[in-house]
């Protein structure tokens, strides 16, 4: 078992795929090491990749927004992308792409133990729930995978792109809220 430190390391010096030929930053992922929620994009646009941290663009400061609106701080949750490294002008990651950079996450989920995980994007969602997700039809339904909580919404991006999207982001982020809740309750620990 790597430590998040050990395998960030190993992220910011991978060569598996030629996404690392363009980077500036490996964008690895950041947050509370111990959250109970993972937040999962898709990958590094360029001001991630110039700041090695994820969602801090426009897409980001309307996540920021959305996460301050159900009353989450962003440092008590974990925050990552599927592909670590930034695909050329922001086009999506091809297949072999994703499933060689999974490897990452996986290894993140592992470590941090979350319980639940909401997919950003039709991107995260076929990868991480199933090859065939619709986000259109199927966001906003939670399933349990294995000790999971899953739930896949709009991608801040998509939001920014079409603002009649927004009223059903907002209305899975409050079954987000409502699921954390339950579940930060429960464990009666502070988040
Ligand atoms: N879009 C993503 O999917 N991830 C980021 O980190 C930033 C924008």
């Amino acid at each position: 078992m790597y430590t998040l430190e050990e395998l960030e390391s190993i992220v910011s010096k991978c060569n598996r795929c030629d996404l690392h030929r363009g980077r500036k930053n490996a964008v690895f992922g950041e947050g509370n090491p111990n959250a109970k929620i993972m937040f999962i994009g898709e990958g590094p646009g360029y001001n991630e990749d110039q700041k090695g941290r994820p969602f801090v663009g426009r897409a980001g400061k309307l996540f920021d927004k959305m996460l301050e609106a159900i009353e989450v701080r962003r440092e008590s949750v974990y925050i990552a992308n599927i592909v670590k490294c930034r695909p050329p002008n922001n086009r999506n990651p091809i297949e072999m792409e994703s499933k060689t950079c999974i490897e990452y996450l996986r290894w993140q989920v592992k470590i941090i133990d979350p319980d639940i995980l909401v997919c950003l994007g039709a991107i995260a969602a076929k990868n991480i729930i199933d090859s065939d997700f619709k986000i259109t039809a199927s966001r906003g339904k939670w399933i349990k995978k294995g000790k999971f909580h899953i739930i896949a919404t709009y991608h801040p991006a998509a939001l920014l792109r079409d603002e009649n999207k927004k009223k059903y982001a907002w209305e899975d982020f409050k079954s987000i809220r409502d699921r954390y809740m339950e579940i930060v309750q429960m464990s009666g620990k502070d988040d």
